[in-house]
């Protein structure tokens, strides 16, 4: 499997509103980081990742494509 792709080595702050389903971009090609735009992931082995939040909120998601809890930053990038 290859490697995947790292958009930036940092995360994304996002303002999310519950209940609303979105696509994370889990390739890191994405136009429209941090979320899927429908196309780039196409020729990667990656798919992108569906989540929605409980709570309207400001959430940290990941840029590096290498955390263990997708789509959330859980520090990982600080390693890299
Ligand atoms: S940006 Fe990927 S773990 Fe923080």
């Amino acid at each position: 499997m290859r490697e995947k792709m790292t958009s930036k080595n940092s995360p994304f702050k996002v303002n999310l509103k519950a209940d609303t389903k979105m696509m994370f971009c889990a390739c890191g090609k994405s136009d429209n980081q941090p979320f899927c735009d429908q196309h780039s992931h196409k020729r990667t082995p990656q798919t992108p990742i569906a989540f929605s939040v409980q709570k309207d909120g400001t959430y940290f998601l990941c840029g590096c494509k290498k955390t263990s809890s997708p789509p959330y930053c859980d520090q990982t990038h600080k390693k890299l």
